[in-house]
């Protein structure tokens, strides 16, 4: 358990059924020191790449380190689709889904990724889903910190939260804090979980602070700039997503950080959530290294420099003009 002592309400602990404990991760007086180097992206984490497993390996030496993204969000979709291919209970699919959460974000903090943010629970799931699936889903989560906290540690991740946390239910919102005190002095990954989470609120939550900060300030609204909405957005203290992963095939991004993704490149896969490990996160990383990122510019591959005249264009303009 975490040296800190748990605070806040705590409970009796989960009942067996919700138990998402995974086998204890691996032993790591047993590691070889000598393969810990430092990340180049994050330098006070490590890299533990001896700890990923061979598969995982063999896709990791085909990253280059240098590229590494930053930060990684994922749509976590397809928990029910999981379990109804089973003929199994929904409940089942997002207990499943608990369990990727854990060894994706072990893998994540393997490679020394800085910031990984998944979307466990949206603002709509809250609203449009049966109660019975959303205090499930609460219990989940309330379950899944108090057994994992342990191999947080273990991984050196700190958690974090995003969304209107402060809506769910407080014995939720009493581990969540347990667990955030618990990791806070953690410096490797950044696990941020979006709970109670949609895009728009947030953006509606970014405005009204800014409004409130230019009222006090008499600032006129002229003078906000796109720094200005960044410092009141949830994410303030990370950067924009570099990849976002959605599983599951659906081509939508469903409410999520819909500001940060302005210039994100997006991964969809067919691959339903409870099924996803740490070699799909690093495939996808792969593929993220083969794009070529433009931010509105011209590509690297571009013959022409910028600001460079292109007299066909020039004349093309007189000739149609
Ligand atoms: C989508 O599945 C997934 C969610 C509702 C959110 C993700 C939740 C988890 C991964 C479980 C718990 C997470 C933590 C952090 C403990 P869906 O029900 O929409 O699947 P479907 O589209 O196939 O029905």
């Amino acid at each position: 358990m975490a040296s800190s002592p748990p605070i806040g309400r705590t409970g009796s602990g989960p009942p067996p059924c919700l138990s998402v404990e995974l086998a204890p991760g691996p032993d790591l007086k047993k590691c070889r020191k000598s393969n810990i180097e430092a990340s180049s992206l994050y330098p006070s984490a490590t890299l533990r790449i001896h700890e990923l497993t061979a598969e995982e390996r063999a896709v990791y030496a085909t990253l280059k380190p240098e590229r590494l993204p930053e930060h990684v969000a994922i749509i976590m979709d397809g928990n029910g689709r999981w379990a109804g291919h089973r003929s199994l209970k929904r409940f089942l699919g997002h207990q499943q889904g608990a369990k990727s959460v854990q060894l994706v974000t072990e893998t994540a903090s393997r490679i020394g990724l800085p910031w990984l943010t998944l979307y466990a629970f949206s603002l709509e799931n809250n609203l449009r889903r049966p109660r019975a699936e959303v205090n499930f889903l609460m219990r989940l989560l309330k379950s899944y910190l108090e057994s994992n906290l342990q191999r947080m540690m273990d991984n050196n991740v700190r958690m974090r939260y995003i969304g209107r946390t402060h809506e769910l239910p407080p014995e939720v919102q009493d581990k969540m804090a347990w667990a955030a005190d618990a990791t806070a002095r953690n410096t490797g990954t950044t696990l941020t979980l979006a709970l109670n989470y949609g895009g728009r609120s947030e953006l509606v939550d970014a405005f009204r602070g800014l409004a409130a900060e230019m009222k006090h300030k008499h600032l006129s609204p002229d003078r906000i700039t796109e720094e200005d909405i960044h410092r009141h957005l949830y994410t303030a203290h990370m950067p924009d997503p570099d990849l976002l992963i959605r599983t599951s095939g659906e081509m939508r991004l469903s409410n999520y950080l819909l500001w940060q993704v302005a210039y994100t490149e997006i991964f969809v896969t067919e691959r339903l959530w409870p099924d996803f490990r740490g070699i799909h996160l690093l495939e996808a990383i792969a593929d993220f290294q083969r794009r070529e990122r433009r931010y509105g510019g011209l590509g690297e591959g571009s013959a022409e420099a910028p600001g460079e005249v292109d007299e066909e264009a020039e004349r093309f303009k007189i000739a149609a003009g």
